[in-house]
């Protein structure tokens, strides 16, 4: 699907979309469109329920005379409440609608709205980055889709005044998206294409972006003592890589780096601890937090950002075999700390384990955080609304809290207090790798703080908000790429040189 801006005096082609106000109040183009149809749309409205207000839609036939085949009247809801959020819900609303319903070019009206913060331009912009990211599909295993339920659109035209403007906001935007759609892309595919080499292989096409990419094999791990990953891919025929990305974007090549750390378990059946059936399809996106450190480093690269980040995934197939790790074996990590495995199905915390020593010992980053789908408890905690956001640093919590609130990833901060690690104390080894059914987020986040020095660190359990079992705003059902946006906001407030 293309997307382009045109002035707004440019004939409108497909589709037009036209925003009202709460209390059926047009737009400008909506009035003049109004007035050239004798009142088709003041009829139309009062015919209906349609008020304008937020997310409501209203579907009419263009009459004679005009060029557009169809009008969508779009509520935005009063003008206070428009905000980037709200301009991308809108985008995202009108893919919903029309992408798959026959037309084939829309064209979208951004009038500017009296009373609101943002400026057409802006508005525009995010409106077209919400359709870019609802517009999302992974049908790349669909042979027999029938034409009528594939998508009609081609070309969504986004009209105002000051397109120039609109297309170099987009143009950053348009980065993220490739950023988040690559993520999805990782998470939706199946474990037994997506596994530790190829995802590997999928992050090193980074290069192109501009973006060192590294691949660690076993050898080389051993060699560095990862005794906590390794034992996790033990068990599986495939290779277990560490991937190491580095987008140097400050002009200070020394400064700091900022790190993210993603846990890749490219298929997770629990191990010899294996997992009940039903459900265990989906743990083939239990890389999901390597997939999106890999998608924000993309980002990162195509926006251009100026900062210097590091990207660690460390990548495994957790699989029950005659070599696999047994409970009650005892590894030693890089850190030099041993770990009673009492449950296989623990893992996530065990790859990490090296994942985030390795990255603090290398690269000395001035902020941490990693992302995983670490915790099955997380989601009875939370749901899929939040994540779980645990912080050694008030600063950094608040920022990442922030910035979430921003692109609308929301997290919920969880106590990382001390007492929560006596749970995790082995009668053989430091520690061991499960704390019992209370607070299971917790004490997998104390298993990782073990791991982290004095480093600025956040860790982000995602295992609620990965994969949506329903369509949202902007993120059709399916992978989510939660985090992407997130993080590359973060950076950009926090992280990056103006
Ligand atoms: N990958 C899972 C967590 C998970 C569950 C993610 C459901 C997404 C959806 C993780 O490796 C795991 O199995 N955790 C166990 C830990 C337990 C054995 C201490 C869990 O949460 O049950
Ligand atoms: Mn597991
Ligand atoms: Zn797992």
């Amino acid at each position: 699907m293309k997307i382009s801006f045109a002035k707004a005096s440019q004939p409108a082609e497909g589709a037009l979309v036209i925003s009202v106000l709460e209390g059926r109040k047009p737009s400008p183009t909506a009035r003049q469109l109004d007035e050239k149809t004798d009142g088709l749309i003041t009829r139309a409205m009062a015919a209906s329920r349609f008020e304008g207000k937020k997310d409501q839609t209203l579907l009419l036939v263009a009459p004679n005379g005009l060029e557009v085949q169809r009008l969508l009247l779009v509520g935005l809801g009063k003008p206070e409440d428009v905000d980037v959020q709200a301009a991308e819900g809108w985008g995202g609303m009108v893919m919903a609608q029309l992408q798959a319903a026959g037309d084939e070019v829309v064209t979208i009206a951004v009038d500017a709205i009296e009373g609101c913060s943002l400026a057409a331009d802006h508005l525009a912009a995010h409106v077209a980055f919400g359709a870019r990211l609802r517009s999302y599909r992974f049908d790349k295993y669909r042979t027999k889709e029938k034409t009528e339920e594939k998508p009609s659109v081609g070309k969504v035209v986004i009209m105002l005044d000051e397109h120039s403007a609109a297309k170099r906001r987009f143009s950053v935007l348009d980065g993220i998206a490739e950023g988040v759609f690559m993520t999805r892309d990782l998470a939706s595919e199946p474990a037994n294409v997506i596994y530790p080499e190829s995802l590997a292989e999928r992050a090193k096409s980074l290069a192109d972006s501009g973006v060192d990419v590294e691949i660690l094999g076993e050898k080389q791990m051993r060699k560095l003592g990862m005794g906590a990953l390794l034992g996790v891919g033990q068990g599986s025929e495939r290779e277990s890589q560490l991937v190491v990305m580095r987008w140097m974007g400050a002009e200070d090549e020394n400064a700091a780096p900022v790190a993210f750390v993603g846990k890749g378990v490219t298929f997770d059946s629990g191990g010899i601890s294996i997992k009940p059936a039903a459900n265990m399809e989906d743990m083939k996106w239990d890389m999901g937090g390597a997939a999106v450190v890999i998608g924000v480093m993309k980002a990162l690269a195509l926006r251009n950002a100026k900062v210097n980040a590091v990207g660690v995934v460390g990548l495994v197939e957790n699989m029950p075999s005659g070599s696999a790790q047994r409970p009650g074996d005892v590894v030693t990590s890089m850190s030099g700390q041993t770990i009673e495995v009492i449950n296989t199905d623990a893992e996530g915390r065990l790859v990490l384990a090296d994942a985030l020593w390795y990255t603090q010992d290398r690269f000395k980053p001035q902020a941490m955080i990693d992302l995983a789908t670490l915790t099955g408890a997380i989601i009875i905690s939370l749901g899929d609304r939040y994540a779980g956001l645990f912080a050694n640093d008030e600063d950094l919590a608040a920022r990442l809290m922030a910035a979430g609130k921003e692109v609308g990833e929301l997290l919920w901060r969880m106590p990382l207090d001390d007492p929560y690690d006596k749970q995790i104390k082995s009668d053989i080894a430091d520690m061991k790798n499960t704390g019992g059914r209370e607070g299971g987020s917790i004490t997998a986040a104390m298993f990782l703080k073990r791991f982290v020095k004095d480093t600025k660190w956040a860790h982000l359990d995602i295992a609620g908000v990965t994969w949506a079992k329903k369509d949202g705003s902007v993120t059709p059902k399916g992978a989510t790429a939660f985090g992407v946006r997130l993080l590359d906001r973060l950076v950009a407030e926090t992280y990056e040189q103006k």
